[in-house]
């Protein structure tokens, strides 16, 4: 049995149907406010609980042998801290103790450089320091942006024609198809080189931002027109709204940090994942095609 966290996210949905499509048995965790009806359709076991509860914790993981983390906290202050990190911890704990094979956890790329004013990188680094000295066997995947991030703003532009950006359009990055992203989180467990390793997954070319307008363009058959926000914009409004809710400023740290740095993958590592998990990693453009003319998300 897998035990997926996050199940309903946008990773971890396509986690649970590569299983499900695999014909392997899957318990979805998920909170009973949650949008699951089409993991239940695909004969996921669906876990109502809440990762805040460590009873829902420790009672998911009856019978389990490999756990998936793949949540996230959208929330603010310690909403992050108890989500980001204070989960992960316990399911650590308890994934020990139940005597589970494998962990895989999803960190984030660019974990490692010690970004001080996102509290999502400071969580995913602890988690993984936790995890790597828990002696549970897990492999820890550091992904770059999602692909499937991108959708909602790719039907936008197909509407409109316009892509806003906030920040240096020269920086670059790697985007993943979130699709191979979920195949090498789902074959993380059998491959045996993956044990005990951190993989960097992106991507299989490196872009500037300002090249994601262009690949819409040619997706759609639009010439694009961008509205690039400067950076020190985002700083003004962060900082006001500061003055009423100084826990929404700091977890916008995450996403100044995301705005402001570049997250790429060398073409070593690109190398590495496709040679350790067999795939060939799908380009940006491709993805979107695909999902553009099938409609799914
Ligand atoms: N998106 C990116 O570009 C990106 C890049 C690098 C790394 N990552 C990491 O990759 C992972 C997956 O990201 P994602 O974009 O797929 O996440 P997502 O779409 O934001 O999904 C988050 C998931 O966590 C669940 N969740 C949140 N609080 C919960 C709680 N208290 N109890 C139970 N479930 C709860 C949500 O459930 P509900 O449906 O009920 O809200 C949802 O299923 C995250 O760890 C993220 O930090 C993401």
């Amino acid at each position: 049995m897998y035990l997926v966290t996050g199940a309903t996210g946008g990773l971890g949905k396509r986690i649970v149907r590569l299983l499900r499509d695999r014909d392997l048995p899957v318990r979805a965790f998920v909170r009973l406010s949650s949008n699951y009806a089409e993991l239940e359709q695909r004969g996921a076991e669906i876990f109502i609980g809440d990762l805040n509860r460590e009873r829902d914790l420790r009672k998911a993981f009856r019978g389990v042998r490999y756990a998936i983390s793949t949540h996230g906290s959208r929330g603010t202050g310690s909403q992050i801290q108890d989500i980001e990190y204070g989960a992960n911890i316990d399911l650590i704990d308890f994934g020990k103790e139940a005597g589970i094979e494998h962990f895989v956890y999803i960190s984030v790329l660019g974990v490692d450089r010690g970004y001080r004013d996102s509290p999502v990188f400071k969580a995913k680094r602890e988690v993984e320091n936790y995890l790597q000295t828990s002696d549970l066997t897990y492999t820890i995947l550091r992904p770059s942006g999602f692909a499937s991030n991108l959708l909602p703003l790719a039907e936008r532009f197909r509407s409109t024609g316009i892509y806003l950006a906030i920040g240096d359009l020269n920086n670059r990055t790697s985007i993943v198809s979130t699709d191979d992203l979920a195949q090498i989180a789902v074959d993380s467990v059998k491959v045996e080189a993956a044990s005990n390793r951190i993989f960097a997954v992106g991507g299989p070319e490196i872009i500037a931002r300002d090249e994601i307008p262009k690949i819409f363009g040619r997706v759609f058959n639009k010439e694009p027109i961008v509205l690039n926000v400067p950076l020190t914009v985002f700083d003004g409004v962060r900082t006001a709204l500061g003055w009423v809710n100084p826990d929404l400023q700091q977890s916008l740290g995450t996403l100044r940090v995301l705005l402001a740095n570049e997250f790429f993958c060398t073409s070593d590592e690109i190398h590495t994942l496709e040679s350790t998990f067999g795939i060939h990693m799908e380009s940006l453009e491709s993805f979107l095609r695909r999902y553009l003319v099938s409609q799914e998300s």
